[in-house]
């Protein structure tokens, strides 16, 4: 079994980790202060967010060297330290591997400026004439995908993200070749594995073909996703990496493949990835929204029959590879937040429901505290036009700029960026300076008053995660059980090992047949009578079935 497959990972972003040197910026020297909190926890894979030199346009993933520490998050040797440090407390580093563009102020791109004839100017996609784009596509950042060059050419050049982030150009084997280096030099380095942002977007369809459509500039999806170049050119990169660093894992991010797609990327035999990481996995329930504005930014409660269904698809649909297990991320909202809850009990059995499946747990930092979204204000969204629009369309239709706000603040994945707050000292004990985002506030949760109680989510965390780490919510087989539409049950088993795991996802108790009586973990008001289970509001409990086949 391959290391990976045990991996429980703890996703840092380091900006908003821990600050070690007092600028108001999480840092590396931070995170190896933090690692007995890490241990205590019981992950043992941590993945950082970019950390190489960038000039900050999105926190990081424009890259501007691929070989150098950001000065921000320290130094070359801050980093074969802290790798050092991890490796012997026993954690493993995955490090976030950007491939699909660079920031426009790497050399390659500023080369690639210089003239039509740089070596490099075949690195990125130029096209179209005159200053017009060659087709219609969209940026996922909002406006067009294309941007007129700063050269005399009148081409333009494709950014499926910001402006100032030029997509690389795949179909350029010294590209391909290039980008291979770069983890090799990682890999040399002595880490563990790459998260592969944005892997499924590097290869494009026809550039002279516009995708049909009455908008423009439209989200090509189509075009720009999960086309089959991506495995051909992954192929040859991802044999050099396991050829040179056999026990290297390999994470892809693939927002948007479906099932089937993530099942193809990481099939055993398909010389691909180790798992990937999908955003299909969750169902909000949007009877609630508001018609006259656009769903974006309206917080929406879990729709958990939806959400069952999407899930068990996951499970049964991958085959050899395990599902990445997962709440949130650097790219949405804090789970605490997004449906609502606001509750340490719905914080508590979540996690519960979530990482005793089978698949490999990510834990986004913040998460075991039950900590929330941050209330930023407006001015914090200036460098996101979508923000001030919503908020504009919400006050044409009679709520308040405040009323928008909350409703912003609820959902965007900016706020789920907040610095971790260690105590309830000054700043939250992240800084001794006012950290790079910020509302202010005192934070409701933090580590040390969560590591005095018993009952705190950061204690529940710890056993659930040691939990995980048995064979059986490790290898055991899983099963969903049918129940009501709002309780979430499945049965996990191994040799002679069975247990069942039963969440209610409602504010109104739940009865379940259960046919063992010994209650292991358990959340909120559990109670039984002979073999009916009942769980009160959002309560969950881990019914063990000892000695059954
Ligand atoms: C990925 C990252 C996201 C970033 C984008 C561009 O989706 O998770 O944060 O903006 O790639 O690199
Ligand atoms: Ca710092």
């Amino acid at each position: 079994m391959a290391w990976y497959e045990e991996a429980i990972i703890y996703q840092i972003y380091p900006k908003s980790f821990n600050d070690s040197n007092g600028d108001g910026i999480g840092d590396l020297e931070g995170i190896r202060q933090k690692i007995p909190y890490l241990q205590a926890l019981g992950i043992n894979t941590v993945w950082l967010n970019p950390v190489f030199v960038s000039p900050q346009v999105d926190n990081g993933y424009d890259v501007a060297n691929y070989y150098a520490i950001d000065p921000t998050m320290g130094t070359m040797a801050d980093m074969e330290r802290l790798i050092a440090a991890l490796h012997e407390a026993g954690i493993r580093v995955l490090l976030d591997f950007v491939l699909n563009h660079t920031s426009d102020q790497h050399p390659w791109f500023q080369d690639a400026l210089r003239s039509r004839d740089s070596l490099y100017r075949d690195y990125y996609i130029f096209a179209g004439e005159n200053g017009r784009a060659p087709n219609n596509w969209a940026s996922f950042f909002g406006g067009s995908a294309w941007t007129a060059a700063p050269d005399a050419s009148g081409q333009s050049y494709l950014h499926l993200f910001d402006a100032k982030m030029p997509d690389l150009n795949w179909r350029n084997p010294n590209l391909r070749y290039a980008m291979g280096d770069v983890a090799a030099f990682w890999l040399d380095k002595g880490i563990d594995g790459l998260r592969l942002d944005a892997f499924i977007h590097i290869a494009k369809a026809d550039l002279a073909q516009d995708f049909p459509s009455t908008q423009a500039p439209v989200l090509a999806e189509p075009f720009i996703a999960n086309l089959p170049a991506v495995k051909q050119w992954l192929r040859p990169l991802v044999s050099r990496i396991k050829s040179d660093y056999p026990e290297t894992f390999l994470l892809g991010e693939a927002a948007s493949a479906d099932v089937p797609q993530a099942a193809a990327y990481t099939a055993r035999d398909a010389g691909l990835l180790d798992s990937v990481i999908s955003f299909r996995m969750f169902a909000d329930d949007q009877k609630g929204d508001d018609l006259r504005l656009p769903a974006l930014y309206q917080p929406k409660p879990l729709a958990p029959l939806a959400f069952k269904q999407a899930q068990v698809q996951w499970q049964q649909g991958l085959g050899d590879a395990l599902p990445v297990l997962y709440w949130n991320n650097h790219d949405m909202a804090r789970v605490a937040t997004r449906y609502g809850h606001h509750d340490p009990t719905a914080s508590k059995s979540l996690a519960m429901l979530m990482y005793l499946q089978r698949g490999t747990p990510l834990l986004y930092y913040g998460e075991e505290l039950g900590l929330e979204n941050l209330a930023l204000p407006a001015t914090a969204y200036q460098t996101d036009p979508s923000v001030a629009l919503f908020i504009e369309q919400a006050q044409a239709v009679g709520y308040s700029a405040q009323q928008a706000l909350a409703m912003v603040n609820q959902t965007h994945h900016l706020a789920a960026r907040g610095p971790m707050p260690w105590t309830a000292g000054v700043n939250n004990g992240f800084s001794p300076q006012t950290p790079w985002l910020s509302d202010g506030q005192q934070a409701q949760v933090t580590v040390s008053q969560e590591e005095d109680a018993n009952d705190s989510v950061l204690a529940f965390y710890r056993r659930l995660l040691q939990l995980k780490q048995t064979a059986l919510f490790t290898r055991g087989k899983e099963q969903l059980l049918a129940t009501l539409p709002s309780v979430y049950a499945y049965r996990r088993q191994l040799a002679g090992q069975a247990a069942v795991v039963a969440v209610n996802l409602a504010a109104t108790p739940a009865t379940l047949a259960v046919t063992s009586t010994h209650t292991g973990l358990a959340v909120g008001a559990v109670s039984r009578e002979a073999h009916q289970l009942t769980l009160g509001a959002y309560a969950g409990a881990v019914v063990t079935e000892e000695g059954k086949k």
